[in-house]
């Protein structure tokens, strides 16, 4: 009797827990958000992306700085170590099982800062923000950017995200 109420709650858990969470949005990876962002009337978010800190975050790890810091620590290779890439690496963050074609090799793409992309990125749900967000797109916040930007940092240098967001900008307008 006990374990049949039991299975009664945990699957009225389930069913109220099943509906709209992350596990529907799956993780697309940057060259898909490149077809519509990266024109330069509207911004080019992905030239932007790609030429700035985050794109570059896995790269850093096999530099020079990153063996010395790695050695001090008792690290191999850096470029493949879990307590490195969980800042260094959208792949390295996610569950494999919601990835359709983020790439290894993005370093911090889009979709750590906006969400997975699978059910936001068609042009008439991305022009409604209200929408976008049920559909899974986060507006990033100063509490996302300290997930990564925090004293576990080895080399952590001051947040100040006013600044912080200026250094990193994409705005839709910059081509105006
Ligand atoms: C089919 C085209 C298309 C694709 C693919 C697409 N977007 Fe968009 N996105 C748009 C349009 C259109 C807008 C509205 C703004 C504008 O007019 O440029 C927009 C707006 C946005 C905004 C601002 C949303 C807001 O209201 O705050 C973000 C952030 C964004 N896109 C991120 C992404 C990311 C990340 C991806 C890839 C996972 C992506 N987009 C893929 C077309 C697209
Ligand atoms: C998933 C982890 C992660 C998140 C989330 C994240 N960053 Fe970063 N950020 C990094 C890493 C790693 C670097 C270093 C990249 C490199 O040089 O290799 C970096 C570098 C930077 C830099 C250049 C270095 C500096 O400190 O001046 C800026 C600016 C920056 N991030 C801003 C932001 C902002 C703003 C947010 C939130 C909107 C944010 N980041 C969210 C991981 C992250
Ligand atoms: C808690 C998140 C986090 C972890 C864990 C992390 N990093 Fe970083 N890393 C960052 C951020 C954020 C930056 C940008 C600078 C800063 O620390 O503010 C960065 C920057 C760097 C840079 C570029 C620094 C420069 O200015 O040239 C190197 C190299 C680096 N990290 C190596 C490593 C190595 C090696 C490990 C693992 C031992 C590691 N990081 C673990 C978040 C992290
Ligand atoms: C480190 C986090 C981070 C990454 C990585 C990132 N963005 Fe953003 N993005 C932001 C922040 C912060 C804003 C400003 C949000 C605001 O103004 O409220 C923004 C704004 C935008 C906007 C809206 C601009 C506007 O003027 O309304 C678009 C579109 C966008 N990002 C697309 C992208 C695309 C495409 C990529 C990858 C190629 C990307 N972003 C990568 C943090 C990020």
């Amino acid at each position: 009797m006990l374990s049949k109420s039991l299975v009664f709650v945990f699957c009225l858990a389930l069913f109220a827990g099943g509906s709209a969470t992350a596990q529907d949005f799956e993780y697309i990876g940057a060259t898909k958000c490149k077809m519509c962002h990266n024109k330069p009337a509207t911004g080019q978010q992905y030239k932007i992306w790609s030429e700035g800190p985050h794109a570059n975050a896995l790269k850093s790890l096999t530099s020079e700085k990153a063996m010395a810091i790695a050695k001090e620590k008792g690290i191999a290779d850096p470029s493949k170590d879990a307590s490195c890439l969980k800042c260094h690496s959208t792949y390295a963050r996610i569950d494999q099982s919601l990835n359709i074609s983020l790439k290894e090799d993005e370093g911090i793409s889009c979709e750590t800062c906006h969400g997975p992309g699978s059910k936001y990125k068609s042009n008439t749900i991305m022009k409604d923000q209200a929408k976008s967000i049920e559909n899974g797109l986060i507006v990033p916040d100063e509490k996302l950017c300290k997930e990564c930007h925090n004293e576990e940092s080895p080399t952590y240098k001051e947040f100040n995200y006013a600044e912080a967001v200026k250094k990193i900008a994409h705005p839709v307008n910059a081509g105006n």
